[in-house]
């Protein structure tokens, strides 16, 4: 008699337990998780209930990292049907319906980082939904970055060189050198945390040559180059020296040419003087002639 009261006990007892412990019981087996952009990654999903589960109801959410005001449905398992959002249709699938809620995302994009929540109801199962959640970095190499320069080339101007990087996750570090003649790292000013300028004040002929921008992360580097070139009038350098050269030989070449006209001329000069000579003597003969003839008459 005692012991049937007591069985009786014991079998209210763990229906109490259950009806308290009703709820679906969700775990998430690794709650920060990294993707490089394009690949797979699983979210991992795993619930425990105790009814069967033909009313089974999966829901996955995401709340973006870039917009944490507006969270996004991904997919949704409801009595035995799939519905993806359109923002991540045909990249994510169930991994093992309906023994986990895992979910697979395919090609992943630097949009898709975040906090992602499954819940999992499980009704006739009382008690709330299991919840889960778990964090998703997505890592993106950078992207090539745009090198600018602005400013005054003259000698004693003043120059920047700016830098900018689009992409990259983590945001990546960004280095200015001087390449050449020696290498020379340059001191950056970050404006925002993918922009760097370097400034050159009262530039001369040593601040010309290439000059490059660096921009990496743990994924790869970047490079972009400004090729600079200071304009100096007052310089000993070959081009001044071959300007002198060619100013030297043009003088040259117009005195031979002065010479050869001087020469010309004169021996034009001469050739007409002869000329003069000629007609003149030929001028004498007809003149000698009627003299002839008159010297006939007499
Ligand atoms: C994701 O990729 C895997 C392996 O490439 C493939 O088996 C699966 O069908 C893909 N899932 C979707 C939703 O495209
Ligand atoms: C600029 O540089 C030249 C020589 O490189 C120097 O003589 C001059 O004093 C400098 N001017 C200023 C304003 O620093
Ligand atoms: C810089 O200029 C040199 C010669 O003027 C040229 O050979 C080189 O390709 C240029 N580099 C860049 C990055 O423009």
């Amino acid at each position: 008699m005692g012991c049937s009261g007591c069985c009786l006990l014991w079998i209210t007892c763990v229906v109490l337990v259950f009806l308290q412990c009703g709820a679906v019981r969700v775990t998430v087996r690794e709650s920060v998780l990294e993707v490089v952009q394009g690949d797979s990654v699983t979210l991992p999903c795993s619930f425990l209930t105790m009814m069967p589960l033909f009313r089974l109801s999966i829901i996955w959410t995401l709340t973006p990292a870039s917009d944490p005001h507006s969270p996004l449905q991904v997919i949704v398992y409801d009595q035995g049907q799939v519905i993806e959002s359109p923002a991540f249709t045909g990249r994510v699938s169930f991994a093992d319906m309906p023994w986990s809620a895992d979910v697979i995302l395919n090609d992943t994009r630097v949009s898709d980082a975040g906090t992602y929540r499954c819940v999992v109801s499980n009704p006739p199962e009382t008690g709330d939904p299991g919840i889960g959640e778990l964090s998703l970095g997505v890592l993106a190499p950078p992207s090539l970055p745009v090198c600018l320069w602005e400013g005054d080339t003259d000698a004693g101007g003043s120059v920047a060189l700016s830098c900018l990087v689009v992409e990259g996750i983590p945001i990546p570090q960004m280095s200015w050198e001087k390449l050449n003649p020696e290498k020379i790292i340059l001191p950056v000013n970050m404006e925002g945390e993918r922009m760097g300028s370097v400034k050159i004040i009262n530039v001369s002929a040593q601040n010309s040559g290439v000059y490059r921008c660096s921009v990496t992360n743990l994924l790869g580097t970047q490079n972009c180059y400004v090729n600079l070139s200071v304009y100096t009038p007052s310089d000993d350098s070959p081009g001044v020296l071959q300007g002198v050269l060619l100013t030297l030989f043009m003088a040259l070449v117009l005195l031979a040419l002065l010479v050869l006209v001087l020469w010309l001329h004169r021996s034009a000069q001469e050739s007409k003087w002869r000329n003069r000579r000629e007609d003149e003597e030929c001028y004498n003969e007809i003149r000698y002639t009627p003299s002839l003839i008159k010297r006939s008459f007499v």
